[in-house]
């Protein structure tokens, strides 16, 4: 499957964080922000990925990811110049990722729950775009959606004043290939963006537009403001020190997926120097 790993933007709502690196490589907790997404979307099935980042930042994010190889996936880097909106990712992406189904998901988002992996595999290709609702105490933060008393969707609205639900829209889309056509369509909003929340209307309109809500036992986290980034560091910290396992770790979920062979996941542990991070690799037993 394709994909899209948004990791662009100015992390304004952060500053000064985000003036020295981008926003994307801050630490929640024991990893880089962007290894949470990035995973997510490797244990849904993707093995193409586009990565957009800001100019500043691609250097970095190259040295960080590379070029997936090492993880059994294939990673390309594409520049958004300034934040445009969300769906100008569809304008960047390569004529190839055009005319297939993709996936998109927000760098700063962190999504976890029991057999999310398994259960996001199946939204893979389906016509249509399908989409995630998930209760929130912040509506008005968020892109949120309005459902009948069947669970249809009826309304949805890009950070509402007075919100008519409080059923957020995480950042983890799944499109069919008609979404690339449907970005061109888009007119900035009069904040200046494209808006997700328009492409997303486009589907609703055509009855295209499916929406499953997150049951409560998974956790959806975006680390967007200062609190909520300390906060989502404390999540992985609790469950991880709890567990004994690691939340969004490549190496880790490269091997359980089946992306890499054990000897190459050997081979990737030799090149990581001595310390926890490697010795949680060294210990897991597959
Ligand atoms: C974006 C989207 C919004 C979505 C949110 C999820 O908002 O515009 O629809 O609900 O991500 O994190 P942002 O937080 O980038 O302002």
């Amino acid at each position: 499957m394709k994909a899209i790993l948004l990791a662009g933007g100015t992390g304004s709502r952060i500053w000064p964080l985000s003036v020295g690196t981008n926003k994307h490589l801050l630490p929640v907790y024991d990893k880089p922000m962007i290894y949470y997404p990035l995973t997510t979307l490797m244990l849904a099935g993707a093995t193409e990925i586009l990565l957009v980042t800001n100019p500043e930042a691609q250097l970095s994010m190259q040295k960080l990811i590379g070029d997936g190889s090492q993880w059994g996936i294939k990673i390309e880097y594409v520049i958004q110049d300034r934040p445009s909106g969300i769906p100008e990712a569809f304008l960047l992406a390569p004529s190839r990722f055009h005319g297939s189904p993709v996936a998109l998901m927000l760098g700063d988002n962190l999504l976890y729950g029991m057999g999310l992996g398994e259960s996001l595999r199946t939204h893979v290709g389906a016509e249509g775009a399908k989409i995630f609702a998930y209760q929130v105490a912040n509506p008005s933060e968020y892109g949120i959606v309005e459902l009948n008393q069947s669970n249809k969707p009826i309304n949805i609205v890009e950070k509402p004043s007075k919100p008519t639900s409080n059923l957020a829209i995480p950042g983890l889309y799944f499109f069919d290939h008609s979404v690339f056509e449907r970005a061109k369509e888009l007119k900035p909003s009069p904040r200046g963006e494209l808006e997700i929340t328009d492409i997303l209307n486009s589907y609703l309109c055509q009855n295209l537009l499916k929406v499953q809500i997150l049951e409560r036992g998974t956790a959806w986290l975006d680390t967007g403001t200062a609190e909520s980034l300390l906060a989502a560091g404390e999540f992985v910290r609790v469950i991880e020190e709890r567990q004994g396992l690691k939340i969004g770790c490549p190496e880790e979920v490269s091997l359980r997926v089946g992306l890499v062979t054990t000897a190459q996941f050997y081979d990737n542990l030799s090149n990581i120097p001595s310390g926890s991070y490697k010795k949680y690799l060294q210990s897991i037993s597959i």
